[in-house]
């Protein structure tokens, strides 16, 4: 059966749903409350990295939408919201980290896990052999799905890891933005959606391989940091 470019969307929403971070072991756990807050402490450093290179990847597809004025806005409300000073997001992600015990140049020296690696430098090699419209729904499928997922309850984090709620507007903020952050990738790939059906599958084919780099991160942090599994040979 033939796949139209109207159908992508559709498709990409449906990825969304197979690869919800929100049933992920890691994420029942935050959800629940259950995360202890030095599991918590562990996941937050290992997205140090991914944290700082993320805008940068946000700007190079910017740079592919040459002629596209609304499409560039966009986009450059999303990058104005993570980079922008006072409250960009990596600002809001050292405040929490260091809330958490960690200085930032012990976040530069920190051994990353495997699949932190993996992940991190998988994504942006995806995303630098990706078309325009592959960028972008790598965007939508991998950004959009935050909200659902990314939140530990509040009386935990302020109850038990005792945290404050400006420590920890990095993960409010997430659950805020997200959603159009992930809206204004899909509005502007919906002018971009490719003419074959090849292309199309090729689409997918890409959000579905940045998901499974998301997911293989949370996988790793799970063995890494709650299973206490994952050094050298078992
Ligand atoms: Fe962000
Ligand atoms: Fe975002």
């Amino acid at each position: 059966m033939g796949l139209a470019a109207e159908r992508v969307i559709d498709e990409l929403d449906r990825l969304i749903e197979k690869y919800d971070l929100s049933r992920h072991p890691l994420w029942v756990l935050a959800n629940q409350g259950k995360l202890t807050k030095e599991q918590f402490s562990h996941y937050i450093a290992q997205r140090w990295w991914f944290t700082v290179e993320f805008p940068a990847v946000l700007a190079e597809i910017m740079a592919k939408l040459r002629r596209d004025l609304q499409g560039r806005r966009r986009l450059l409300h999303n990058l104005m919201e993570e980079d922008l000073e006072p409250r960009d997001h990596i600002s809001l992600y050292l405040r929490l980290a260091r809330a958490l015990g960690w200085t930032e140049d012990a976040l530069r020296e920190l051994e990353e896990i495997p699949e932190a690696v993996a992940q991190r430098t998988g994504f942006l090699s995806l995303m630098g052999g990706s078309s325009l419209a592959e960028c972008l729904a790598i965007g939508y499928v991998t950004e959009g799905q935050t909200p659902k997922y990314h939140w530990i309850p509040k009386e935990v984090m302020e109850g038990e890891y005792g945290l404050t709620p400006e420590e920890y507007e990095w993960m409010t903020i997430h659950c805020e933005v997200d959603t159009e952050h992930g809206e204004n990738y899909k509005r502007t790939l919906q002018a971009y959606l490719p003419a074959t059906e090849r292309e199309c599958r090729e689409v997918l084919r890409k959000a579905e391989e940045g998901l499974k780099l998301m997911q293989l991160f949370y996988d790793g942090c799970y063995r890494y940091f709650i299973l206490g599994r994952g050094r050298g040979i078992e």
